[in-house]
Protein backbone atom coordinates (compact mmCIF):
# COMPACT_ATOMS: atom_id res chain seq x y z
CA UNK A 1 0.00 0.00 0.00
CA UNK A 2 1.42 3.64 -1.45
CA UNK A 3 1.22 6.37 1.49
CA UNK A 4 -0.93 7.99 -0.91
CA UNK A 5 -3.65 5.44 -0.43
CA UNK A 6 -3.41 5.87 3.30
CA UNK A 7 -3.78 9.41 3.04
CA UNK A 8 -6.75 8.69 0.27
CA UNK A 9 -8.26 5.84 2.13
CA UNK A 10 -8.57 8.49 5.92
CA UNK A 11 -8.76 11.69 4.02
CA UNK A 12 -12.56 11.56 4.83
CA UNK A 13 -12.04 10.83 8.42
CA UNK A 14 -9.97 13.81 9.64
CA UNK A 15 -11.80 17.28 10.98
CA UNK A 16 -10.60 20.74 10.64
CA UNK A 17 -8.35 20.28 14.28
CA UNK A 18 -6.42 17.53 12.75
CA UNK A 19 -5.42 19.16 9.70
CA UNK A 20 -4.52 22.26 12.12
CA UNK A 21 -2.27 19.85 14.08
CA UNK A 22 -0.61 18.23 10.58
CA UNK A 23 0.26 21.67 9.88
CA UNK A 24 1.64 22.61 12.92
CA UNK A 25 3.64 19.65 12.90
CA UNK A 26 4.49 20.03 9.40
CA UNK A 27 5.87 23.99 10.37
CA UNK A 28 7.88 22.45 13.19
CA UNK A 29 9.78 20.29 11.50
CA UNK A 30 11.97 22.95 10.03
CA UNK A 31 13.72 23.25 13.90
CA UNK A 32 12.64 19.42 15.13
CA UNK A 33 13.26 16.03 14.21
CA UNK A 34 10.06 15.16 16.53
CA UNK A 35 7.74 18.28 17.01
CA UNK A 36 7.28 18.58 20.60
CA UNK A 37 3.01 18.30 22.16
CA UNK A 38 4.31 22.04 23.79
CA UNK A 39 5.02 23.39 20.73
CA UNK A 40 1.83 22.18 19.14
CA UNK A 41 -0.27 22.85 21.85
CA UNK A 42 1.65 26.59 21.63
CA UNK A 43 0.77 27.13 18.04
CA UNK A 44 -2.84 25.83 17.91
CA UNK A 45 -4.08 27.66 20.85
CA UNK A 46 -6.43 23.74 21.47
CA UNK A 47 -6.82 22.75 24.33
CA UNK A 48 -4.32 19.65 25.52
CA UNK A 49 -7.16 17.12 25.78
CA UNK A 50 -8.34 17.52 22.27
CA UNK A 51 -4.59 17.63 20.93
CA UNK A 52 -3.98 14.14 23.17
CA UNK A 53 -7.01 12.95 21.07
CA UNK A 54 -6.05 14.25 18.02
CA UNK A 55 -2.83 13.56 17.90
CA UNK A 56 -3.77 9.72 19.40
CA UNK A 57 -6.51 9.85 16.15
CA UNK A 58 -3.54 10.02 13.83
CA UNK A 59 -1.15 8.21 14.69
CA UNK A 60 -3.63 5.63 14.68
CA UNK A 61 -4.38 6.36 10.94
CA UNK A 62 -1.02 5.91 9.80
CA UNK A 63 -0.01 10.03 8.86
CA UNK A 64 2.33 10.78 11.92
CA UNK A 65 4.80 9.20 14.09
CA UNK A 66 5.48 9.13 17.54
CA UNK A 67 8.52 9.68 19.03
CA UNK A 68 8.91 7.35 22.55
CA UNK A 69 12.25 8.95 23.74
CA UNK A 70 13.03 11.71 26.40
CA UNK A 71 10.07 13.82 25.35
CA UNK A 72 6.78 12.89 23.20
CA UNK A 73 7.54 14.32 19.60
CA UNK A 74 5.36 13.92 16.28
CA UNK A 75 6.54 14.18 13.02
CA UNK A 76 4.81 13.97 9.57
CA UNK A 77 4.99 10.79 7.47
CA UNK A 78 4.47 11.05 3.45
CA UNK A 79 0.90 10.08 4.31
CA UNK A 80 0.50 12.73 6.64
CA UNK A 81 2.15 15.23 4.15
CA UNK A 82 -0.28 14.02 1.30
CA UNK A 83 -3.48 14.72 3.08
CA UNK A 84 -2.21 18.24 3.89
CA UNK A 85 -1.66 18.60 -0.02
CA UNK A 86 -5.11 16.79 -0.78
CA UNK A 87 -6.98 19.03 1.35
CA UNK A 88 -5.17 22.03 0.12
CA UNK A 89 -6.23 21.13 -3.28
CA UNK A 90 -10.32 20.07 -2.37
CA UNK A 91 -10.50 23.65 -0.85
CA UNK A 92 -9.48 25.03 -3.86
CA UNK A 93 -12.15 23.05 -5.59
CA UNK A 94 -8.81 21.54 -7.55
CA UNK A 95 -9.80 17.97 -6.42
CA UNK A 96 -13.59 16.49 -5.82
CA UNK A 97 -12.67 13.09 -5.08
CA UNK A 98 -9.95 9.92 -5.33
CA UNK A 99 -10.11 6.79 -7.08
CA UNK A 100 -7.83 4.37 -8.19
CA UNK A 101 -3.91 4.46 -8.14
CA UNK A 102 -2.46 5.00 -11.89
CA UNK A 103 0.76 3.96 -11.38
CA UNK A 104 3.74 4.00 -8.90
CA UNK A 105 6.70 5.22 -10.16
CA UNK A 106 10.36 5.58 -8.68
CA UNK A 107 9.74 8.82 -7.66
CA UNK A 108 6.13 9.50 -8.01
CA UNK A 109 2.41 7.79 -7.14
CA UNK A 110 0.26 8.91 -9.73
CA UNK A 111 -3.89 8.66 -8.71
CA UNK A 112 -6.88 9.04 -10.37
CA UNK A 113 -9.61 11.63 -9.48
CA UNK A 114 -12.59 13.82 -10.36
CA UNK A 115 -13.02 17.79 -10.35
CA UNK A 116 -16.03 18.60 -8.28
CA UNK A 117 -17.92 19.02 -11.87
CA UNK A 118 -16.54 15.01 -12.15
CA UNK A 119 -14.02 15.74 -14.61
CA UNK A 120 -11.54 12.79 -14.55
CA UNK A 121 -8.41 14.51 -13.57
CA UNK A 122 -4.55 12.81 -12.69
CA UNK A 123 -2.82 13.48 -9.25
CA UNK A 124 0.70 12.78 -8.99
CA UNK A 125 2.33 12.89 -5.78
CA UNK A 126 6.25 13.87 -5.72
CA UNK A 127 7.86 11.47 -4.02
CA UNK A 128 11.89 12.29 -3.38
CA UNK A 129 13.95 10.94 -0.68
CA UNK A 130 11.45 8.66 -0.33
CA UNK A 131 14.55 5.62 0.54
CA UNK A 132 16.60 7.95 2.38
CA UNK A 133 13.89 8.98 4.71
CA UNK A 134 13.51 6.00 6.10
CA UNK A 135 17.54 5.12 5.89
CA UNK A 136 17.64 8.31 8.08
CA UNK A 137 15.04 7.82 10.94
CA UNK A 138 17.91 5.42 11.98
CA UNK A 139 20.96 7.65 11.84
CA UNK A 140 21.78 10.57 13.98
CA UNK A 141 22.10 14.14 12.50
CA UNK A 142 19.02 13.73 11.14
CA UNK A 143 17.21 17.01 10.93
CA UNK A 144 18.37 18.12 7.59
CA UNK A 145 18.47 15.05 5.77
CA UNK A 146 15.09 14.12 7.47
CA UNK A 147 13.21 17.55 6.48
CA UNK A 148 15.01 17.02 2.53
CA UNK A 149 12.33 14.73 1.58
CA UNK A 150 9.85 17.09 2.43
CA UNK A 151 11.53 20.08 0.84
CA UNK A 152 12.91 17.88 -2.28
CA UNK A 153 9.19 16.98 -3.33
CA UNK A 154 7.65 20.05 -2.37
CA UNK A 155 10.61 21.66 -5.31
CA UNK A 156 10.24 18.90 -7.94
CA UNK A 157 6.28 19.52 -7.78
CA UNK A 158 7.01 23.56 -7.56
CA UNK A 159 9.31 22.90 -10.87
CA UNK A 160 7.33 20.78 -12.65
CA UNK A 161 4.38 22.43 -12.31
CA UNK A 162 6.25 25.25 -13.54
CA UNK A 163 7.42 23.79 -16.35
CA UNK A 164 3.90 22.17 -17.31
CA UNK A 165 2.49 25.59 -17.13
CA UNK A 166 5.26 27.06 -19.84
CA UNK A 167 4.70 24.46 -22.13
CA UNK A 168 1.55 24.39 -22.04
CA UNK A 169 0.92 27.93 -22.92
CA UNK A 170 3.39 27.64 -25.86
CA UNK A 171 1.54 25.02 -27.53
CA UNK A 172 3.72 21.95 -26.39
CA UNK A 173 1.53 18.69 -25.73
CA UNK A 174 1.43 18.00 -22.25
CA UNK A 175 -1.09 17.10 -19.62
CA UNK A 176 -3.40 20.35 -18.57
CA UNK A 177 -1.27 21.51 -15.48
CA UNK A 178 -4.33 21.95 -13.52
CA UNK A 179 -3.53 23.26 -9.67
CA UNK A 180 -0.22 22.43 -7.42
CA UNK A 181 0.31 22.24 -3.89
CA UNK A 182 3.28 20.90 -1.58
CA UNK A 183 4.69 17.72 -3.58
CA UNK A 184 1.05 16.91 -5.23
CA UNK A 185 0.16 18.37 -8.92
CA UNK A 186 -2.91 17.71 -10.44
CA UNK A 187 -3.29 17.92 -14.23
CA UNK A 188 -5.29 16.59 -17.13
CA UNK A 189 -6.32 12.96 -17.30
CA UNK A 190 -4.38 11.52 -20.22
CA UNK A 191 -5.00 8.32 -22.21
CA UNK A 192 -2.93 5.82 -24.09
CA UNK A 193 0.14 4.63 -22.45
CA UNK A 194 3.88 4.96 -22.67
CA UNK A 195 5.26 4.70 -26.35
CA UNK A 196 7.65 1.52 -24.67
CA UNK A 197 4.74 -0.46 -24.57
CA UNK A 198 3.37 -0.42 -27.72
CA UNK A 199 4.90 -3.26 -30.25
CA UNK A 200 3.68 -1.62 -33.35
CA UNK A 201 2.57 2.24 -33.70
CA UNK A 202 1.43 2.52 -37.03
CA UNK A 203 3.99 5.36 -38.86
CA UNK A 204 6.76 5.57 -36.66
CA UNK A 205 8.20 8.37 -38.46
CA UNK A 206 4.95 10.64 -38.26
CA UNK A 207 4.76 9.61 -34.39
CA UNK A 208 8.71 10.93 -34.57
CA UNK A 209 8.47 13.86 -36.13
CA UNK A 210 5.46 15.11 -34.00
CA UNK A 211 8.01 14.36 -30.57
CA UNK A 212 10.28 16.22 -32.28
CA UNK A 213 8.13 19.11 -33.73
CA UNK A 214 7.22 19.55 -29.54
CA UNK A 215 10.70 19.27 -28.21
CA UNK A 216 11.47 22.14 -30.95
CA UNK A 217 8.33 24.21 -29.40
CA UNK A 218 9.48 23.29 -25.99
CA UNK A 219 13.02 24.71 -26.76
CA UNK A 220 12.23 27.65 -29.33
CA UNK A 221 8.74 28.79 -27.33
CA UNK A 222 8.98 27.89 -24.18
CA UNK A 223 12.48 27.65 -23.64
CA UNK A 224 12.58 24.54 -21.94
CA UNK A 225 14.86 21.36 -22.21
CA UNK A 226 12.53 18.27 -20.88
CA UNK A 227 16.08 16.03 -19.77
CA UNK A 228 14.63 13.19 -18.64
CA UNK A 229 12.92 12.03 -22.06
CA UNK A 230 13.15 8.44 -23.17
CA UNK A 231 9.84 6.48 -24.61
CA UNK A 232 8.52 6.38 -21.20
CA UNK A 233 8.05 9.87 -20.73
CA UNK A 234 5.93 10.07 -24.27
CA UNK A 235 2.95 9.26 -24.16
CA UNK A 236 0.95 8.14 -27.59
CA UNK A 237 -2.59 8.03 -27.33
CA UNK A 238 -5.62 6.52 -28.92
CA UNK A 239 -5.66 9.03 -31.77
CA UNK A 240 -2.20 8.54 -32.52
CA UNK A 241 -0.77 11.93 -31.16
CA UNK A 242 1.79 12.27 -28.92
CA UNK A 243 2.55 14.13 -25.15
CA UNK A 244 5.16 14.49 -23.08
CA UNK A 245 4.77 13.79 -19.64
CA UNK A 246 7.14 13.50 -15.94
CA UNK A 247 8.76 17.59 -16.53
CA UNK A 248 10.27 17.93 -12.70
CA UNK A 249 14.00 17.67 -13.58
CA UNK A 250 13.20 20.36 -17.28
CA UNK A 251 16.11 23.01 -17.88
CA UNK A 252 15.92 26.40 -18.99
CA UNK A 253 17.50 26.53 -22.33
CA UNK A 254 20.30 28.97 -20.78
CA UNK A 255 21.58 26.06 -18.03
CA UNK A 256 25.12 25.40 -18.31
CA UNK A 257 24.51 21.88 -19.43
CA UNK A 258 21.80 22.61 -22.11
CA UNK A 259 23.01 21.04 -25.12
CA UNK A 260 24.22 18.41 -23.50
CA UNK A 261 20.84 17.77 -21.92
CA UNK A 262 19.19 18.56 -24.99
CA UNK A 263 21.16 16.07 -27.44
CA UNK A 264 21.30 13.30 -24.33
CA UNK A 265 16.85 13.72 -24.84
CA UNK A 266 17.09 13.31 -28.24
CA UNK A 267 19.71 10.22 -28.17
CA UNK A 268 16.99 8.56 -26.20
CA UNK A 269 14.38 9.05 -28.68
CA UNK A 270 16.61 8.32 -31.74
CA UNK A 271 18.03 5.04 -30.47
CA UNK A 272 14.42 4.30 -29.44
CA UNK A 273 13.19 4.95 -32.91
CA UNK A 274 15.90 3.27 -34.50
CA UNK A 275 15.98 -0.20 -32.53
CA UNK A 276 12.29 -0.42 -32.45
CA UNK A 277 11.28 1.05 -35.87
CA UNK A 278 13.77 0.93 -37.68
CA UNK A 279 13.80 4.85 -38.55
CA UNK A 280 17.29 5.99 -38.96
CA UNK A 281 17.68 9.52 -38.32
CA UNK A 282 21.50 11.52 -36.79
CA UNK A 283 21.22 13.11 -33.47
CA UNK A 284 23.04 15.76 -34.94
CA UNK A 285 20.16 16.44 -37.71
CA UNK A 286 17.83 16.45 -35.20
CA UNK A 287 19.58 18.55 -33.28
CA UNK A 288 19.90 21.22 -35.55
CA UNK A 289 16.35 20.94 -36.28
CA UNK A 290 15.00 21.41 -33.06
CA UNK A 291 17.78 24.85 -32.05
CA UNK A 292 16.51 26.48 -35.26
CA UNK A 293 19.84 25.78 -37.42
CA UNK A 294 17.79 23.68 -39.69
CA UNK A 295 14.51 24.35 -41.29
CA UNK A 296 13.56 20.12 -41.98
CA UNK A 297 14.13 17.12 -40.65
CA UNK A 298 15.57 14.72 -42.96
CA UNK A 299 12.98 12.38 -42.32
N1 LIG B 1 -1.84 12.89 -16.52
C1 LIG B 1 -1.79 11.56 -16.42
N2 LIG B 1 -2.88 10.80 -16.72
C2 LIG B 1 -2.82 9.44 -16.63
N3 LIG B 1 -1.72 8.75 -16.26
C3 LIG B 1 -0.62 9.43 -15.94
C4 LIG B 1 -0.59 10.88 -16.00
N4 LIG B 1 0.65 11.28 -15.64
C5 LIG B 1 1.34 10.16 -15.35
N5 LIG B 1 0.60 9.05 -15.54
C6 LIG B 1 1.02 7.63 -15.35
O1 LIG B 1 1.91 7.55 -14.23
C7 LIG B 1 3.21 7.14 -14.66
C8 LIG B 1 4.29 7.88 -13.88
O2 LIG B 1 4.20 9.28 -14.12
P1 LIG B 1 5.48 10.17 -14.40
O3 LIG B 1 5.03 11.59 -14.48
O4 LIG B 1 6.23 9.66 -15.58
O5 LIG B 1 6.33 10.00 -13.05
P2 LIG B 1 7.62 9.08 -12.69
O6 LIG B 1 8.09 8.40 -13.95
O7 LIG B 1 8.61 10.05 -12.16
O8 LIG B 1 7.14 8.13 -11.65
C9 LIG B 1 3.25 7.43 -16.16
O9 LIG B 1 4.16 6.62 -16.82
C10 LIG B 1 1.80 7.18 -16.56
O10 LIG B 1 1.58 5.81 -16.74
MG1 LIG C 1 8.11 8.89 -15.91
Amino acid sequence: MSSADIAVGVYSKLENEDFRLLSIIEAGMAQHEYVPVEQIHKFSKVPLDRITYSLGKINKLGLIYQSKGAYTGHTLNYAGYDCLAIHALVKACVIGSFGQTLGVGKEADVYDALTPEGKRIAVKFHRLGRISFRQTRRKRGYIKEHSTWLYQSHLAAEREYHAMKQACEHGVAVPAPLGQNRHVIAMGMIEGGELARYKDIGKPEKVLREILRNIKRAYQKAHLIHADLSEYNIILQPDAHILIIDWPQAVKTDHANAAELLQRDLKNVLTYFNRKFRVNLAVEDAYKYVVGEAKRLPV
